[in-house]
């Protein structure tokens, strides 16, 4: 089954063409982050507009790097949320304008279903498995028992992950998205003597608070005779992303460890973080875990990730009609649409 499937939760306009779920033949990816980054953040109204220019010629692309037409395509996937409703709405609407045109079956599919399925494009992950999906919105742990079969286990209580690199990084003046920069200072960088802390680490939830540590950078950085700059800065960035990673790694291998999981799926933007990489990796082979990445493409937002339960979902009769709407909030435990 050849499928065509969009993105556009959010800053990211994307279309892709995977073959039965697996095979990536394209995933064009049109990213706004220029346009934003002078207001330090998506602006949504900006997002959907942006979306609706580009829409088009991303999936004129998405198909012509496929080597295919409309013509070919079974089927349609879209994100149907969590995210920007204005936004998702643009993707939506294209998807439903031609669905309907083509005769084509579509369905609408969960943003962060698409994250922890993402790898299922790059290695078969036999289920069971834990999903810790970080991103700019989410700071989640699931067990995910097959396509459409999700438990949540723990949730960010307050910022997400992703949230809380792009804060802290607007106070250090660094630019957005903060994450990656973040990243790269702390590659350059030791703590030295500037210590974060870990909060809810010690208490027995699986959820996750990083206000706290977002708060603790900017009590730093008060009591700091001159902003920081150089190596101060880079230890800074180290402290930071420290402490967001041993949280983190922690809590996701004492979820495996409760659920009896072996397997783990880190997904989400964050899940970009070389840091991050390093530690689940580190860990991985003691706790007698196997930890996967999908590539930094396939982790960010991206449409390809749509392909691997559209697939199944089209394949089993399950489809989205004209009322198909766009919705900023959906728990993931819902996004099964019969087949969990
Ligand atoms: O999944 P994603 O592309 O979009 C959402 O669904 O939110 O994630 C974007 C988030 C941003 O907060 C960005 O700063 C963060 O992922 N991010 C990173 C890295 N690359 C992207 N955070 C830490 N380290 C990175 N290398
Ligand atoms: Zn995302």
């Amino acid at each position: 089954m050849l499928l065509l499937t969009l993105e556009t939760s959010c800053d990211e306009t994307s279309a892709a063409v995977v073959r039965d779920g697996r095979h990536v033949l394209s995933n064009v990816i049109a990213s706004q982050v220029d346009l934003h980054a002078k207001y330090g953040g998506v602006v949504p109204e900006l997002a959907s507009r942006r979306h609706l220019e580009t829409i088009n010629p991303v999936v004129e692309e998405a198909l012509s790097a496929a080597g295919i037409g409309l013509e070919d395509l079974d089927g349609l996937a879209v994100t149907r949320g969590p995210g920007l409703v204005g936004a998702l709405l643009v993707g939506l609407s294209f998807a439903k304008a031609l669905a309907y045109g083509r005769g084509l079956p579509l369905v609408g599919v969960h943003h962060i279903e698409g994250h922890i399925l993402a790898i299922q494009l790059e290695d078969s992950v036999a289920y069971p498995y834990l999903a810790l999906a970080v991103s700019g919105g989410h700071t989640h742990l699931f067990r995910v028992d097959g396509i459409g079969q999700y438990r949540l286990l723990g949730r960010t209580v307050d910022d997400a992950a992703g949230e809380a690199f792009d804060k802290v990084a607007k106070m250090l003046g660094l630019g957005y998205p903060g994450g990656p920069i973040i990243d790269r200072l702390a590659a350059e960088g030791e703590p030295g003597d500037i210590r974060f802390p870990r909060p809810l680490l010690k208490k027995d939830t699986l959820n996750f608070s990083f206000s706290g540590v977002k708060t603790s950078v900017l009590n730093f950085l008060h009591k700091e005779s001159k902003p920081p700059i150089g190596e101060r800065l880079s230890a800074v960035a180290a402290a930071f992303q420290e402490a967001v990673v041993d949280v983190l790694t922690q809590k996701a291998f004492r979820a495996a460890r409760n659920e009896g999981l072996e397997r783990i799926v880190v997904a989400g933007g964050v899940a970009c973080n070389r840091g991050l990489r390093r530690r689940f990796q580190e860990m991985a082979g003691p706790e007698g875990v196997k930890v996967w990445f999908p590539s930094p493409v396939l982790c960010s937002d991206n449409a390809a990730m749509l392909a691997v339960a559209a697939d199944e979902y089209l394949l089993r009769g399950v489809q989205s009609g004209p009322e198909l709407n766009a919705v900023s909030s959906w728990p993931l435990e819902n996004a099964g649409q019969g087949l969990g």
